[in-house]
Formats: structure tokens, C-alpha cells, sequence
């Protein structure tokens, strides 16, 4: 959701420019824009993609070693040229770009009317363009300070940069809620709202906290102060990222590749931390919170969309291995609600991009009322990750489709080490039953391989169902949380509805919809509750639904009844999750494709959802 670049050294900016506008197409927007400093300062923006933005400016004069550019993902004003980033100051003497929501920009705009101020576009962004210009003026103070000021008056979240035309060398940056990314380089500057536009560049980052402002001059140290104007000493760390993990690598889309990378990022998930052969599990990151985690009454897991799926299966693992209450709850309700919280809970927040602004609020909720939060995110320092008190990184790498695939699966994988941990601290597991999970756990990434060699079946399916106009996705326990998953990604990405149900809650309404038409899609693992939904597919067959049956290899009772099935390896019954999401992300891939869908940038939908 809205990428920030921006640049300052010995280079000329556009080329980086516009190259890190695609490495941060990924996050879903719609229109784009930047500007260049060279004799003086220009804005080229446009709605629509960054291609847009280069055929817009092929014949125009793109000097300059100094610039800024923006992806935007319209909140206030409709995706169109005027509201496109960057924004010019009344006076046009600075240009801004933006990520986040100035909530109070109504009043700000009024009193800025009041004063003269004639606006371009509906947006917030501009208000604060020209606020921090009318502090300038008034107030008689540099550019820093202008924008230390300004923001001391905003309300809301925000990542910006801001340069001015008649300075050649400098570039401010300020962050809250929003993230933000300086990459330092030899004599160069880079600013980036993550660190996919950098890595190429140079390694070494400082990621601004909330409410700092970062003062970034050609061939000068970095300086960072607070808005309340309190000196700060910049953190310089190293990225682990590699500029490999962001390319496509021969799959024709991203979202393919990281499906196929799964193998690989559960097992880079659990790297070091499940020790089959020793009986243990080695959880580093919240080792210290272990003893907490033995005396809390209750985990209340906060999250959005996929992240909240994985926090099902999460609650499921943590209840049958551990004994303790879980509740999952989506980080957007939590957060306005007055939830029951106290100071021995335990609250875990996952989340892929640990930017998503609902989780961050549900986060502070919690903590403001004393309990302990955890953090499970890939993106390694992101928002969540340093606002947590403790945390598991995923490991699943660079996520680029917008539709989540292995950062789920990831995620699932380190919510099982979690339980299974706690299990074994808490004593409520037998040591061998204990060994026998991890041993099978271990050899969950080669299942997950010979899962991914069943698509011929899912090609198959997607073609002949690729036409259809709905979907129902049926499971019950662990399957219960893969088959919403399942309809989601179908959602996303192909624009078929489709509804994830528990299979016998079928019965209290949308038994209704089936017909010969509704492909009926049933997780039918041989565990658990394994006749149960056999009744179910026998319910959906009475009423002539098509059944889509993901079965355990071998499995003969649903052959018989289901219309196609896929097998999946067989599993112990908490780790079914890890194995038969695959097809249904592969089926969801195929069709989209089918459908001549955009299906790493599916419409209207962002890759981190940076405002609530
Ligand atoms: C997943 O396919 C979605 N695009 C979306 O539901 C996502 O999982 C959600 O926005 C939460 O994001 P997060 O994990 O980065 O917090």
C-alpha cells in the first residue's frame, strides 16, 4: 500500500527512481509519480502503473541527482493525476510524497483556506504540503524545522519525504506508523518504505522509528532527531535480504514462485529451531518469555486476512497441545472493542509485512493494558517486530504476490513449534509422543514437495471450473481454517466469490446455494472428523454439488463419492494444514490465470495494509 524512493548522491535519481517504483509495485497501487531536481524542481504523475509514468515522461528532461517518487493506493481522493503523488506547496517550492492518513486535514485545510491556500487535489497529503510551506513563511525556519513543526500539529500516520527546489543536496524524512528506510551508501542516500528498492545499492539501513525525522545531505553524516526535537543517534544495521529473492527467477509470476518455494521457506521456518534428533525445540527469540508463556491464563492471537487463518490453526495447536484457552480474533475488531485483558496474557500478533495498521493498534491496545505480546513477521525489523516484546521471525523470505502463500504456511509452521514448545515446558505432552511429532514435522518440507508434484489434477479442475461464479470450500477442525484460506486466495485473485464454511455448519444455510452448478470444494484428510465430512459430501452429492475432495493418498471411501480429488501425503492431523493448502493456492493460481487476471497485483488490493 503506497511505496516511497527516493535518492540523493553522485547518480543521476531516475533510473533508481523508477526501478524502485517497481520493485514496490508489489504493494498494490494506483497511480504514480516523481519529482527531479535539476534547474528546477518538476513533478511527472499520473494514474495508473508505473509504466504509465514512463511513457508520460520519455521526452522530458529527466536530469538530476536528487528526487522523489511515490506508488499511490488512493485513501482520500480517487485514483486519479491530481491526486497522484508528489504534491507541490502552494508556491511550488516544495515537493512531498506520502504514505499513511492525516485524520485531522480537514481542519487543517480549512484554516489554510482561511489563509489563502487554493488546493489541487482532494488529498490529505497536499494539506500537509502546504502547512509545512506556511510554517516556513511565517515562522521564518529551515526546512527541517518546518517539518518537525508540521507534524506536531498532524494527526494520524505517516511516512514522507520532502525536498526542496531551491536546496540541491538535501532530502527530509519522518515516520509515524507508516515505515521508512534509509539506505546508506558511499556518498548516496537512498529512502525506500522497505528495503526491496535498496538491497541492490547497498546493505547498510537505518530504519526510522516513530516520530523521528531524519535530515539525509549529499556527502554529510545522517542526522535524526525526534519531533519533540530531541537528538537521535542513528542504528546502522546490515540486511540479510539477497536482490535474488525479489526477481521471478523463470516462474512467470511471483505468486508461482513462492508457492514453489515452500518447501524451502517451512524448512528455513523451523532452521534451527526443531531438533528432531535431540527431542527439542529451540525458540530463541522468546526464550526469555518462556516462563510467561508457562503462567498465562489465556493467548489471544491478533491478526488480519491470511495472517488470521494461520492464527486458527494456531489456536487449535496451542488448545490440543498445550491446554490453554486460545482466542483469535481479527486485529480490526479487537482494537475497538474494550476486550478482557490482563497483565498475564499472552498475545500473539502475526503478521507477513508487520505493517498491517489494525495489528499495530491491537498491538498498543494490548500492551497499553499490560500483557505480553509476541510477534510472529517476516519482514525482518518491520513496525510489529520492534514494537512486540519478543518474536519469531518466519524466515520465509521476500514475499512479492499480493496473495499470501508461504509466508502462510511459514507462519503455520512456526505457531506448531510454538505449541509444541510450550507443550513440552508445560508437561502436558508424553515425551514420545513429543519425538513423534517433531520427527514427522521434520519431514513436512518433503511432503510439501511431493504435494507440489500433483499439478496436473489442479490444472485439470481450473480449467474446468475457471468459468464458474462461485465457490464453497468445506473442513472441519484443522481443515476448518485451510478451506477459508482456501476461498480467500480464490477471491483475491481470480474475483470468483467464494465462502470458506466449517463443513456442518453447511447445513444452517448455505446448503442452499448447491446445485450442479457450485463446485464444492471439501477437505477430506483421513483424520479427525474424517466421517463426519464424508456425511457432508454426501449431503452436497444428495443435492447434486460437485465435489472437489482434497484427500490423503491412498483414501478409496471419498474416491468413490467425490467428482475429482487430490491427494495429499499423509500427515499427522495438526500438520494437515501445512500440506493441503498447496493445491488450493495452486487451483486459485491456475484459474486466475485462466481468467486473464492480474494475479500478483490482483485489483484494488494492497501487499501491506499501512491504514485501517
Ligand atoms: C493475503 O493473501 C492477503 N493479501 C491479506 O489477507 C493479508 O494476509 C492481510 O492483509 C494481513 O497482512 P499481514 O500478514 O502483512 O499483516
Amino acid at each position: 500500500m503506497c511505496g516511497i524512493v527516493a535518492y540523493v548522491g553522485p547518480q543521476q535519481a531516475y533510473p533508481i527512481l523508477i526501478k524502485g517504483l517497481k520493485r514496490l509495485e508489489y504493494r498494490g497501487y494506483d497511480s504514480a509519480g516523481i519529482a527531479l531536481l535539476n534547474s528546477k524542481l518538476n513533478i511527472f504523475k499520473t494514474k495508473g502503473k508505473v509504466s504509465e509514468l514512463e511513457k508520460l515522461v520519455k521526452d522530458a528532461d529527466l536530469r538530476g541527482t536528487i528526487g522523489i517518487a511515490h506508488t499511490r493506493w488512493a485513501t482520500h481522493g480517487e485514483p486519479n493525476n491530481e491526486n497522484a503523488h508528489p504534491h507541490f506547496s502552494q508556491s511550488k517550492s516544495i515537493a512531498l510524497i506520502h504514505n499513511g492518513i492525516i485524520e485531522n486535514y480537514a481542519s487543517l485545510r480549512k484554516e489554510l483556506e482561511s489563509r489563502g491556500y487554493v488546493f489541487q487535489s482532494s488529498t490529505d497529503t497536499e494539506v500537509l504540503t502546504n502547512l509545512i510551506e506556511d510554517i516556513q513563511i511565517n515562522e521564518g525556519v529551515d526546512l527541517l524545522e518546518a517539518v518537525r513543526i508540521a507534524l506536531n500539529q498532524v494527526i494520524g500516520a505517516y511516512a514522507i519525504v520532502v525536498m526542496s527546489h531551491d536546496d540541491n543536496d538535501t532530502l527530509i524524512a519522518a515516520r509515524k506508523g507508516s515505515p521508512l528506510v534509509i539506505g546508506i551508501g558511499i556518498d548516496e542516500y537512498f529512502v525506500a518504505s522497505d528495503a526491496s528498492p535498496i538491497i541492490e545499492y547497498t546493505k547498510n539501513v537505518v530504519y526510522l522509528d516513530n516520530e523521528e525525522v531524519a535530515l539525509i545531505r549529499r556527502n554529510k553524516d545522517l542526522k535524526i532527531k525526534t519531533i519533540r526535537n530531541k537528538d537521535k543517534t542513528p542504528y546502522i544495521q546490515e540486511l540479510e535480504m539477497n536482490l535474488d529473492a525479489l526477481e521471478k527467477g523463470g516462474y512467470e509470476h511471483f505468486m508461482l514462485k513462492e508457492i514453489h518455494e515452500q518447501p524451502h521457506s517451512i524448512q528455513d521456518s523451523m532452521r534451527g529451531r526443531l531438533h528432531a534428533e535431540l527431542g527439542a525445540i529451540t525458540l530463541g527469540g522468546i526464550l526469555d518469555y518462556e516462563q510467561k508463556l508457562i503462567n498465562a491464563s489465556k493467548i489471544t492471537i491478533v491478526a488480519c486476512g491470511t495472517s488470521w487463518h494461520a492464527g486458527l490453526v494456531g489456536e487449535y495447536l496451542f488448545e490440543d497441545l498445550a491446554r490453554i484457552p486460545v482466542e483469535v480474533e481479527y486485529a480490526s475488531e479487537f482494537r475497538y472493542r474494550n476486550p478482557i485483558i490482563c497483565e498475564k496474557d499472552i498475545i500473539i500478533a502475526i503478521s507477513q509485512s508487520g505493517e498491517t495498521a489494525d495489528t499495530l493498534a491491537a498491538i498498543e491496545l494490548a500492551k497499553s493494558k499490560g500483557a505480553t505480546i509476541l510477534g510472529i513477521c517476516n519482514v525482518v525489523g518491520s513496525s510489529i517486530a520492534r514494537v512486540t516484546h519478543a518474536g519469531i521471525y518466519t524466515h520465509a523470505g521476500p514475499e512479492i504476490g499480493v496473495a499470501s502463500t508461504k509466508a502462510f504456511t511459514s507462519q503455520v509452521a512456526v505457531l506448531t513449534l510454538m505449541a509444541l514448545r510450550l507443550a513440552q515446558l508445560k508437561g502436558t505432552i508424553p515425551k514420545t509422543r513429543f519425538n513423534q511429532l517433531l520427527n514427522e514435522l521434520e519431514l513436512i518440507p518433503e511432503k510439501v514437495q511431493q504435494t507440489l508434484k500433483g499439478s496436473k489434477k489442479v490444472l485439470e479442475i481450473a480449467e474446468k471450473f475457471k468459468d464458474v461464479r462461485n465457490f464453497l470450500y468445506l473442513g472441519r477442525g484443522y481443515n476448518f481454517p485451510v478451506a477459508l484460506e482456501g476461498a480467500l486466495k480464490l477471491k483475491e485473485i481470480s474475483y470468483i466469490h467464494a465462502e470458506g464454511y466449517p463443513a456442518a455448519e453447511m447445513k444452517h444455510g448455505p446448503i442452499a446455494l448447491i446445485d450442479e452448478q457450485m463446485p464444492v470444494v471439501v477437505i477430506a484428510t483421513n483424520k479427525g472428523t474424517y466421517e463426519k465430512v464424508i456425511s457432508n459430501i454426501q449431503e452436497v452429492k444428495a443435492r447434486k454439488g460437485v465435489v472437489i475432495a482434497i484427500v490423503t493418498e491412498g483414501d478409496l471411501a471419498v474416491k468413490g463419492m467425490a467428482d475429482y480429488t487430490i491427494e495429499i501425503p499423509e500427515t499427522e492431523e495438526m500438520f494437515v494444514p501445512l500440506l493441503a493448502t498447496i493445491p488450493l493456492q495452486k487451483l486459485s493460481y491456475h484459474i486466475a490465470v485462466m481468467r486473464g487476471c492480474n494475479v500478483d497485483q490482483p485489483r484494488n488490493l494492497a501487499k501491506s495494509v499501512t491504514v485501517e
